[in-house]
């Protein structure tokens, strides 16, 4: 780690500086039954992160498109939906038609990614390109243009409430250099296991979009689980 020349805080220095991190509460643990409310609990959040999975991609199944189209309805906040799911060039684009701001897709599962990232783009979204643990960015670094965010899993996707995988730090750190030097605005969210006690490592990696389920939903006070997570991520990331 500190091997590197850039040093650890190297790449949080390279966020653009304009930049303040931004918390995306994920509904995934949220009361499903009461969800225009929990919405509602996290209004100060920057988007709500939706957790679309189909069985198929990952294990569990939670909700799809009607859902959302719902939710948009509702939301006081922007939905950044996240898809974990197979086939996402046929459904991908549905997502962005319905409002979403972001729409963000595994690259493990598109067959062609630019492509698709276009079709979400001409519908009014933000691209993502998701990336499991085990899969490396650098053979999406040339794609950088084509999309405004990579999203760096940092737990195998499927379930909420797991541990953060300190491994995936390096591919932050690599992917927050390939951003810089490739002089495209695109934003480096990362998700899963990320709260108080994590949120810092994150950030000095380089990411700028925090994804928070069980961190805030399972707080008493969702709004103040928000604030210290921004705090703690623009706090680790002072320029
Ligand atoms: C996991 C989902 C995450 C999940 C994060 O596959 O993509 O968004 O809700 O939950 P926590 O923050 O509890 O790890
Ligand atoms: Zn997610």
């Amino acid at each position: 780690m500190t091997s590197d020349p850039r040093g650890v805080a190297g790449y949080c220095r390279a966020v653009p500086q304009d930049r303040e991190p931004r918390i995306n509460p994920s509904i995934l643990s949220a009361d499903f039954a009461n969800l225009q409310a929990e919405l509602d609990r996290i209004s100060t959040a920057d988007a709500a992160h939706v957790d679309v999975m189909d069985g198929h991609f990952v294990p569990n199944l939670t909700l799809g498109l009607p859902i959302v189209e719902a939710l948009q309805r509702v939301s006081p906040i922007p939905l950044d939906c996240h898809l974990m799911i197979d086939d996402p060039d046929r459904w991908a684009p549905a997502y962005a038609e319905a409002g979403a701001a972001g729409v963000t897709f595994h690259a493990e599962a598109a067959t062609a990614p630019v492509k698709l990232a276009r079709e979400i783009r001409k519908a009014g979204g933000r691209a993502g390109i998701a990336l499991r643990p085990a899969t490396p960015v650098e053979p999406y670094v040339d794609l950088l243009g084509e999309f405004d965010m990579v999203l760096v899993m940092t737990v195998e996707p499927g379930f909420g409430g797991q541990g953060f995988l300190d491994v995936t730090l390096p591919k932050i750190r690599r992917a927050r250099a390939a951003i810089g030097d490739s002089g495209f605005d695109v934003r480096l969210q990362v998700d899963g296991g990320v709260s108080a006690s994590t949120i810092e490592r994150a950030a000095e990696a380089g990411a700028d979009v925090f994804v928070a389920g069980s961190a805030v939903y399972g707080a008493d006070d969702a709004a103040a689980a928000i604030g210290e997570l921004r705090h703690l991520a623009a706090a680790a990331c002072r320029h």
